[in-house]
């Protein structure tokens, strides 16, 4: 038996502290990356929580914004992923050799879950505007933008004729954003493991999906989310392997973030919100040691590139700093949501979570990175993007 002793949190007071004083700022972001030095913040400069973190993004840089809906009507195995990079294959391997440095890549999941995806790459560079901790970005011709009346409304407009995608993806959050360790406020680390940038102003919202994917309808409610990560190094030199997920069950929110540096360190990050009187009130934003504890199942940990695709995870929330108790979460997962890769699984996931004597069950996205070689655990083994370069996903 679980018990969750959040109610005395006195978090949810802090959220609207920061402020948004600064007037719009543009980023024009070519298609080529410069040389020379990029300059990455990894503590939080309070100028827009979803501006671009990297300026400029050089060629072994990245940044990058992260948005997906997951169904939260049991049975439907409907998904839909978009990310917005400013990367090369240099600094993210999954990305297309001799791509721009400004390609967006969608992938989805019909309710039946068969898969799609696409990948627009017009070489025209983008445009990014912070306004607050409001952002629109436009991935010139390739049909791809995203646009925000507040942090709490976001739509993703897509206009792909040559992919055979167009609509719109909206997001109505009324779950506060935050960073690794907590709310956005400035001065606040953004790094959620050794030189990895991350913010997360959207962790739950309820989203609609109005697609038409080469004539198909694409139509769905559920759980939305966003985030944003970078580094001024390339992806995956510090850690060995993470977990990462998010989704909904009964009133609650959840996020979780789970990784394994280099040198054998595990680094939290967990956030928890419920849904009260129609907001979702902040419960838990924490990274202390332990607050959060992923495990793949069957359980081997750490993982390495042969180890099999877990077919579940057990998430273990508990926060120390405020004394709450602790809950359990089993994912199971339903549907991976990308082919078959040593290095990466991204799932459609059930949850099962006992909640004070209540079972509520839910949905969530997750995935798991593991870029370790069998037996191998330490830096000097490990070669940046050599494991998984030509194994990530590519292009249909
Ligand atoms: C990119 O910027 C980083 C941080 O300044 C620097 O260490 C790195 O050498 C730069 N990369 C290139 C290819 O210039
Ligand atoms: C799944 O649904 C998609 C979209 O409606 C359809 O094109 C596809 O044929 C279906 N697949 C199966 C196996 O039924
Ligand atoms: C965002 O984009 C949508 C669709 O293109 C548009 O209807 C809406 O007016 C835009 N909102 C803002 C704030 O620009
Ligand atoms: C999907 O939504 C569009 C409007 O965006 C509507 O025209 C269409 O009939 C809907 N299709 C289904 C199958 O619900
Ligand atoms: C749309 O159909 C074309 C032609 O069959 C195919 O190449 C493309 O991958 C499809 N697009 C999506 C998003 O499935
Ligand atoms: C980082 O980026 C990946 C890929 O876009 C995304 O799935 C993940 O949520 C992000 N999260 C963190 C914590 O970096």
């Amino acid at each position: 038996m679980v018990h969750l002793g959040f109610a005395t949190l006195l978090l949810g007071v802090s959220v609207a502290a920061h402020k948004h004083t600064a007037s719009p700022k543009t980023y024009h972001i070519p298609s080529v990356p410069p040389s020379g030095p990029s300059k990455a913040q990894f503590a939080y400069d309070g100028l827009g929580a979803d501006a671009p973190k990297v300026v400029p993004v050089n060629s072994t840089s990245f940044d990058w914004w992260y948005f997906d809906v997951v169904s939260t009507d049991p049975g439907d195995l409907s998904s839909v992923v978009v990310t917005f990079f400013t990367s090369t294959a240099t600094a993210f391997p999954s990305l297309d050799e001799g791509g721009s440095l400004t390609p967006v890549r969608i992938w989805g999941s019909y309710p039946n879950g068969t898969l799609w995806e696409a990948i627009g790459d017009s070489g025209k560079g983008a445009t990014v505007v912070a306004d607050g901790d409001s952002s629109s970005g436009v991935w010139h011709g390739t049909g791809f933008s995203w646009n925000s009346t507040s942090p709490s409304t976001y739509t993703i407009t897509i206009d792909a004729a040559e992919l055979g995608i167009s609509g719109t993806i909206d997001f109505h959050s009324s779950s506060p954003g935050h960073l690794p360790c907590g709310p956005i406020e400035a001065e606040c680390t953004t790094e959620v493991g050794p030189r990895i940038g991350w913010v997360n102003p959207v962790p739950d919202s309820d989203a609609s999906v109005h697609l038409r994917v080469n004539g198909t309808h694409v139509n769905f409610t559920g759980a939305g989310y966003h985030d944003k990560n970078w580094s001024d190094i390339p992806f995956g030199a510090t850690f060995q392997s993470w977990y990462w997920g998010h989704g909904r069950f009964g009133p609650y929110s959840i996020v979780w973030f789970d990784l394994l540096d280099n040198d054998g360190k595990e680094h939290f990050s967990v956030y928890l919100a419920e849904l009260e009187h129609k907001t979702r009130k902040l419960r838990v934003a924490s990274c202390t040691a332990g607050s959060v504890k992923v495990r793949p199942q069957p359980n081997v940990y750490p993982p390495h590139l042969t180890t099999p695709d877990p077919t579940g995870y057990n998430i273990a929330v508990k926060d120390h700093d405020y004394g709450a108790g602790s809950i359990d979460i089993q994912a199971t997962v339903l549907l991976p949501l990308v082919g078959a890769n040593p290095a990466y699984t991204r799932s459609f996931a059930k949850l099962t979570a006992e909640v004070e004597g209540k079972t509520y069950e839910g949905t969530a996205v997750l995935e798991q990175f593991k870029l370790r070689p069998y037996g191998c655990c330490s830096r000097t083994n490990y070669k940046i993007g050599i494991p998984f370069k030509h194994h990530l996903p590519g292009p249909k």
